[in-house]
């Protein structure tokens, strides 16, 4: 399971990684918790966090164009669902991991699932 997202909050070890005021809508933040390397988007004031690896060949993803919610690898064109991590066109065929990600006291937090730890 990637999408990370429906676990339930007890499920992730949250970890801060920005001040909220940082992250500015339409924007992007590349954060590494514990050599995971992983992007943050605020897209119409929610916030989504993705691998930032492309499970097509293991490509950065992050830097790709956005489109809506759908994130084009920079490398063969492959798009993913920033929402779910769910692979949405070739070359890739495997999601990419989607986190959770939440707001407490001014700070963005991403939930890493206990069981990946
Ligand atoms: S590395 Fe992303 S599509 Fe090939």
């Amino acid at each position: 399971m990637y999408n990370y997202t429906t676990l339930p909050p007890e499920a992730c070890n949250f970890v801060a990684v920005a001040e909220s005021a940082e992250l500015s809508d339409g924007e992007r933040l590349f954060v590494e918790i514990d050599d995971l390397p992983i992007v943050v988007f605020r897209i119409a004031r929610m916030l989504f966090a993705i691998a930032d690896t492309c499970s097509h060949d293991d490509g950065p993803l992050g830097d790709g164009d956005l489109e809506g919610y759908e994130i084009i690898c920079p490398r063969h064109g492959a798009r993913f669902d920033v929402r779910t991590g769910k692979v949405l066109r070739l070359p890739a065929v495997v999601d990419i991991p989607a986190y959770p990600v939440r707001e407490v006291e001014g700070q963005i937090e991403i939930g890493i699932p206990k069981e990946q730890e």
